[in-house]
């Protein structure tokens, strides 16, 4: 695919900003479990957290392939940001965009767009993790508010994000047509943040629980229709799967390129041991793995640009780039020998950052539901 000169203005702007304020901080943050506050803000005056928001409410509206770009390369330099950027810019702007009410998105989206607030999304629950329809978290209606009460599990910054799109049932007997998205804030009150993840990897991004206990939201924090909220979640993720393919994509490369500087430097037998056809086949393999996820990811953001429906694309962009994280991010380990299972080499970090990438937004078995129900055509297709 042929970048315009605007897209590739904007990797370029990307690149910059990871590879100088990232890159250098990302092995301390993960080994600190430190949120990257300070960079989210820059990220915010760089116009990298409101890519797909208009103009009239604080973005950039730069379109779906701009957004992968940019994505590729804050991933390349630090993982663990990419993800927070994700959720924030596509799962969570995207469902403000399409479900917002006017007044919502007037209050939420500009500072959302400037990094003032950081916005996650909470859709898992201890027993709902791939079947987020049989979710037990409530919302019963009590004047004009709901009253919300459960628990919320996996939630990628819990601990740090101030909004939330929190998805609630709001009537026990609908299925999924009886939940509900709302916009809750951190100060509401009834609202708090329980047990903090130990993670493998990702570690600058905070995982947790979210505890709902009588929690108050107001009824103008209703995001879409009442019984709205498995659409409102769905059609986030097929956003939100795009920026995790992304994420990966970028990963990915940067994995390929610590192989390739390490085998042309690293001299076994007398030579670099980037002159053993082992070693060449394999790097040609992950460089092989790298583009084809390449392909895949610019092909779902360019049909999403184009306004087609391209769910079964998403997830095979994000099927694909998140499996080919993992061969590459174990290759490029491999490659290292010894030295890549150590902390002193970063492909160690990209090896633990990998392995999520087939977790969440939807396993990889998931993403294999949606594109087979799409390639069969035998399930109803979405309406939004
Ligand atoms: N867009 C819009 N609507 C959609 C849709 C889409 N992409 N996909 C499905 N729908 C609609 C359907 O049309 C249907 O609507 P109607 O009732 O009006 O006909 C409704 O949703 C139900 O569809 P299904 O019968 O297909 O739903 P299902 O219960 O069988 O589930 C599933 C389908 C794809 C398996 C879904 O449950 C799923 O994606 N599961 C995985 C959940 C997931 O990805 N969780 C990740 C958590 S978030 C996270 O990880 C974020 C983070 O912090 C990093």
């Amino acid at each position: 695919m042929q970048l315009t000169r605007e897209q590739q203005m904007i990797q370029k702007t990307a690149r910059e900003f990871a590879r100088r304020d990232l890159a250098a901080l990302a092995a301390e943050r993960d080994k600190n479990h430190e949120y990257p506050a300070e960079s989210l803000k820059k990220m915010g005056e760089l116009g990298l957290l409101g890519m797909l928001v208009p103009e009239q409410y604080g973005g950039e509206e730069l379109g779906t392939v701009s957004y992968v770009l940019a994505m590729t390369e804050v991933a390349y330099a630090c993982a663990a940001t990419a993800v927070i950027m994700s959720v924030h810019n596509s799962i969570c702007c995207g469902s403000l965009l399409r479900f917002g009410t006017e007044d919502q998105k007037q209050k939420y989206l500009k500072p959302m767009t400037a990094g003032d607030i950081i916005c996650s999304f909470a859709l898992s629950e201890p027993e709902a993790g791939s079947d987020p329809a049989s979710m037990q978290t409530t919302a019963e209606k009590d004047g004009d508010s709901y009253i919300l009460n459960g628990t919320k599990r996996w939630i990628t910054g819990g601990a740090t994000s101030k909004l939330f799109i929190v998805l609630a049932r709001t009537d026990p007997e609908a299925g999924h047509k009886g939940i509900s998205a709302f916009l809750v804030t951190r100060d509401m009150e009834g609202f708090a943040t329980g047990r903090l993840e130990d993670k493998m990897g990702q570690c600058a991004s905070d995982t947790t629980d979210l505890l709902f206990t009588n929690c108050r939201v107001p009824v103008d924090h209703l995001l879409g229709n009442e019984g709205e909220g498995f659409i409102v979640a769905m059609s986030g993720l097929d956003d939100g799967r795009i920026g995790i393919a992304a994420l990966s994509l970028g990963l990915g490369q940067a994995a390929l390129d610590q192989a390739v500087d390490y085998a042309r430097q690293r001299v076994q037998f007398g030579r670099p041991i980037a002159q053993n056809q082992g070693l060449r086949w394999m790097i040609a393999d992950m460089a092989t793995d790298v583009e084809a996820a390449r392909q895949l990811v610019l092909n779902a953001a360019d049909k999403k640009d184009q306004g087609e429906r391209c769910s079964k694309e998403i997830s095979m962009a994000k099927l694909y780039a998140s499996e080919m994280a993992n061969r590459v991010t174990g290759q490029a380990l491999q490659v290292h020998g010894g030295y890549g299972y150590t902390k002193e080499f970063p492909v160690e970090r990209l090896y633990r950052d990998a392995r999520v990438l087939t977790i969440y937004e939807g396993t990889s078995e998931i993403q294999k539901m949606v594109i087979a129900n799409e390639v069969l055509g035998d399930k109803k297709k979405p309406k939004k």
